[in-house]
């Protein structure tokens, strides 16, 4: 998996496996890969033994919501009455009743939560991960929560690439005047820049947020101060935020539960990766999975991801994706394998340090209680990871 660029198409069939292989790292890099018969192991070598389990490169989830105050446990109640999640915001609730948690929510306080769930991620296998702001919706809490993922990028041993999503929902007090709350999140650009704060600009282009207009023009003003692009696109109404991350030039658009025919060729044709959220659908409890098997065979490069978030999908699993992902997606183990690695780390803009275990990169290394790769998928709903490595250094065991 040392290929240059995403894996696109029917390529993403293709593993490179090693058998009965050895591993070498030196400072917390990769410096040869081999047969283990060959290996050389002087008596100062620290080694982990993996037994013939199953080592893969550590998983990248390319698409979270890791900080956020408070929960909406609530919530599960209203989707078994079959209240929609759009209306459940409509009326105040959903995103709006995380915002206004975590701008109640301290610093301190959102940061402690943050890393829990961060602490989880690595147990599950995740060594490189994106984060999203778009709980604050006003200057001051959006900034905080940015400080929050910058904090935890310096303090915890797993990388984390920030987007700025402040275009997550209409604060109330902005209600029907959604050009005057987009200006208010785009003034902030200037100043997320020079505190280093994020990497990607992200919005929810959905029926009731913004719309196509709206988000392209945002979107613009965006990519004119260097940020990278990411949309929510057609995660629920076939708004055309597909169509809009290609046009865009976005490294990615999300979701793409209900995107068109139209949608689906033209990411095939284009270098925006399409990052898939199934577990959203599950947890939505909808019918909609994004056709990922048509975009694949039309050619298009897929990543998959929990989109860990308080409200459409609480779970820090991701391989509990990789199984809804065989299921409901009909995504081959292979395919699967490559969406949470090398196409994960190429929707974050990570596609040269993280991804695939290669001499030169970060030893980002997992070792499973798995006999092989179609293991993971099959079992599902359990943490099968043995020994997690980051930067050359067990982090989970
Ligand atoms: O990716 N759709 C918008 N944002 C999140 C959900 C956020 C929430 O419900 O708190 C998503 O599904
Ligand atoms: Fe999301």
């Amino acid at each position: 998996m040392d290929k240059k660029g995403p894996v696109k198409g029917t390529d993403m069939n293709a593993l490179t496996i090693w058998h009965d292989a050895a591993i070498g790292i030196r400072d917390g890099v990769v410096v040869w890969i081999g047969s283990s018969e060959e290996a050389t192991i002087l008596e100062t070598t620290q080694t982990i033994n993996a037994n013939g389990r199953l080592v893969t490169p550590g998983l990248v989830e390319p698409h979270t919501h890791l900080v956020f105050g408070g929960s909406r446990e609530k919530e599960l109640a209203l989707k078994q009455q079959g209240v929609p999640y759009l209306d459940i915001l409509k009326q105040g609730g959903g995103i709006l009743s995380t915002v206004r948690a975590t701008q109640e929510a301290s610093y301190e306080s959102l940061l402690e939560k943050a890393l829990f769930h961060l602490d989880r991620m690595a147990t599950y296998g995740i060594t490189t991960l994106e984060a999203k702001s778009g709980y604050g919706l006003d200057r001051d809490t959006e900034l905080k929560q940015l400080r929050v993922v910058k904090a935890l990028n310096e303090q915890h041993p797993l990388d984390i690439v920030s987007t700025f999503l402040g275009a997550h929902a209409i604060p109330v007090h902005y209600k029907g005047d959604p050009e005057a709350f987009l200006l208010e999140m785009s003034e902030m650009f200037d100043e997320i820049k020079q505190e280093n704060l994020a990497e990607f600009v992200d919005i929810f282009t959905e029926t009731g947020v913004f719309t196509v207009p709206q988000s392209r023009r945002y979107l613009k003003k965006a990519k004119e101060k260097g940020f990278g692009l990411k949309i929510h696109a057609d995660e629920i109404d076939p708004l055309g935020g597909t169509e809009l991350a290609v046009e865009l030039g976005a490294i990615s658009g999300d979701h793409l539960a209900v995107t068109s025919y139209e949608g689906i060729e033209k990411l095939a044709n284009s270098n925006t990766i399409g990052v898939i959220l199934p577990g959203t659908s599950f947890y939505l409890g909808k019918d909609d999975y994004a056709r990922a098997r048509e975009m694949i065979d039309a050619g298009a490069a897929i990543a998959i991801s929990t989109d860990f978030n308080p409200g459409s999908s609480v779970t820090e699993n991701l391989q509990l994706i990789m199984s809804i992902a065989a299921l409901k997606l009909k995504l081959s183990p292979e395919e699967i394998w490559h969406a949470v690695t090398v196409n994960a780390a190429h929707a974050i803009g990570r596609g040269d340090v993280a991804g695939s275990i290669t001499v030169g990169r970060k030893a980002d290394i997992v070792v499973w209680d798995a006999p092989n790769y179609l293991y993971i998928p099959y079992h599902y709903g359990v943490n099968h990871t043995n020994t997690v490595i980051k930067n050359g250094k067990v982090i989970y065991e």
